[in-house]
């Protein structure tokens, strides 16, 4: 690769130290391998000496490399490997209310709060970019066709964005009319939409243990209970325990994250989502597939929806498969999908007694954005930056947190669950935490049995900074004072 026709973003040894680390990840550089001389890759990548150094410094300050006197540079083994994953999950096997308390809220405010270092949130800073993409097609849009806001838009959604929609699921192996789309104010309006047409108030509905805040949030709206499922952090749901609920009849709706999970990371197996659609199919249950985080998955291609394993014509589908872009290209469109299968007319019809329809022009943007590939590039850039951002995370936390922390090993995303000792309680970590301005996620808020007080949801998507780095340090001395101050009063 020659480096010296290009206007790198980052300073040129950052890329360089990007072109090692794809060659370790690939395994071109196994563990062990001795890294090219610095004068070989100097004169290959046509760049100074002192740059490939520099590169080579800071892969070592990272962990990756390891230099060994006179002899050069080694691949070491990531320090992460050395810490354990959480197993699988063990939450009750009864349905529990859902209580929402002021903590959701009280993060919501929080993580976008100026001088916050947003470690709680679930956005992807690098999202600027695409932002500033769709902003600036939004202007044309709106020069070009001043009239656009003097009429309401279709509730269903704007048929190009639909089409776009239809056409993009493709790649997850489904086949979708664009009729079959309506299009939402975010991911979170598409699930409550087919949640509602689907449940009446007292229902139980199956979910992952953990699963995202949102979801709970939206069953205790609208007043149902929540079944949480065994969930493994790399595979995601039992099978065999959702087989048992759904043969007990013990709840009306799946809601399901199979790919990317928030907070987990995990990914269902493709055998698994087969299996899965064939247990709703058996059981005449509807499965409400969220599949936000899907376009962010590390391996080149997204695994197949859970939507494209229930054959037959999408009027008779049982899967319904929700979306949206608050992951990929920015949260501030509020743009979000639904494919509603065989209750398409009851979720067309609530979301026009909603709120009409979603706002004409971020739905113009967005389509042109699809159509003219910008989103394809965007996500091919931005899966690299968070995928080692990630792992950068993972090896801070392995070196400046205590011993016995479990760490997941998301396959997609920007979301790292950690799993702290019992005795640390991590909404009085939040509270210490941001009055040392840093803000981090509770793992509480994503249970409806109040389990997970010891975990924290960590966001590795933001523009990483040196204000970034020092934060883990910082939280790993937070949760040392919290420890000693529990075995202080224990003792
Ligand atoms: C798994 C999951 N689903 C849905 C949403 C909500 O998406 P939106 O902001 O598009 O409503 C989020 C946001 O954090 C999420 O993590």
């Amino acid at each position: 690769m020659d480096f010296t026709d290009k206007k790198p973003q980052r300073p040129l040894y950052e890329e360089v130290a990007n072109q090692i680390i794809t060659m370790i990840d690939g395994g071109t550089l196994p563990v062990g391998a001795r890294a090219p001389s610095v004068r070989s890759l100097a004169k290959q990548l046509r760049v100074a000496n002192s740059t490939v150094v520099a590169a080579y410094r800071k892969l070592e300050d990272e962990g990756r490399l390891q230099a060994r006197p006179q002899s050069g540079f080694y691949v070491r083994a990531p320090r992460r490997d050395t810490v354990e994953e959480p197993e699988m999950s063990r939450p009750p096997e009864t349905a529990s209310d859902v209580t929402v308390g002021d903590l959701r809220l009280l993060l919501l405010t929080e993580f976008g709060q100026p001088g916050i270092i947003g470690l709680g949130a679930s956005s992807g800073a690098v999202s600027d970019w695409s932002a500033k993409s769709v902003h600036a097609l939004m202007s044309s849009i709106s020069r070009s066709q001043p009239r656009l806001s003097s009429s309401y838009p279709p509730p269903a959604g704007i048929p190009a964005l639909r089409r776009q929609v239809a056409r993009w699921y493709l790649r997850a192996g489904c086949t979708l009319s664009p009729d079959d789309v309506v299009i939402t104010s975010g991911a979170l309006e598409a699930i409550h939409l087919c949640l509602r047409a689907v449940t009446q108030p007292g229902d139980a509905v199956a979910l992952e243990s953990p699963t995202y805040w949102g979801i709970l949030q939206t069953v205790e709206m609208l007043g149902l209970k929540a079944l949480e499922i065994p969930t493994h952090p790399r595979t995601g749901p039992s099978l065999d325990a959702l087989e048992v609920v759904l043969g007990q009849n013990l709840v009306k709706a799946v809601v399901l994250i199979p790919t990317a999970h928030n907070p987990l990371g995990s990914t269902m197996p493709e055998e698994n989502r087969r299996q899965l659609v064939a247990m709703i199919r058996r059981a005449n249950v509807p499965l409400i597939e969220d599949d936000i985080y899907a376009d962010l998955v590390y391996e080149p291609a997204r695994p197949r929806a859970c939507r494209s394993y229930d054959a037959g014509p999408s009027a008779s589908s049982l899967v319904m498969v929700c979306g949206g872009v608050s992951k990929t290209v920015a949260p501030s469109l509020r743009i979000g999908w639904c494919a509603p299968g065989k209750w398409l007319k009851e979720v067309t019809r609530s979301k026009a007694w909603l709120n009409i329809a979603s706002p004409t022009l971020p739905q113009l943007a967005l389509a042109r954005f699809l159509e003219e590939g910008g989103y394809e590039r965007h996500l091919r850039k931005v899966t690299t930056i968070y995928r080692r951002q990630v792992e950068r995370m993972s090896e801070l936390i392995a070196e400046h947190f205590p011993r016995e922390t479990r760490i997941t090993r998301p396959q997609g995303g920007f979301l790292l669950w950690v799993e702290l000792p019992e005795r640390v309680d991590s909404v009085a970590l939040h509270d210490r935490a941001i009055k040392s301005g840093i803000s981090i996620c509770p793992g509480v808020v994503f249970s409806a049995a109040g389990k997970y007080r010891n975990c924290v949801r960590l966001n590795c998507g933001l523009l990483w900074t040196p204000e970034v780095e020092r934060a883990i340090p910082t939280l790993g001395r937070l949760i040392a004072e919290a420890m000693g101050a529990t075995a202080a009063g224990g003792a």
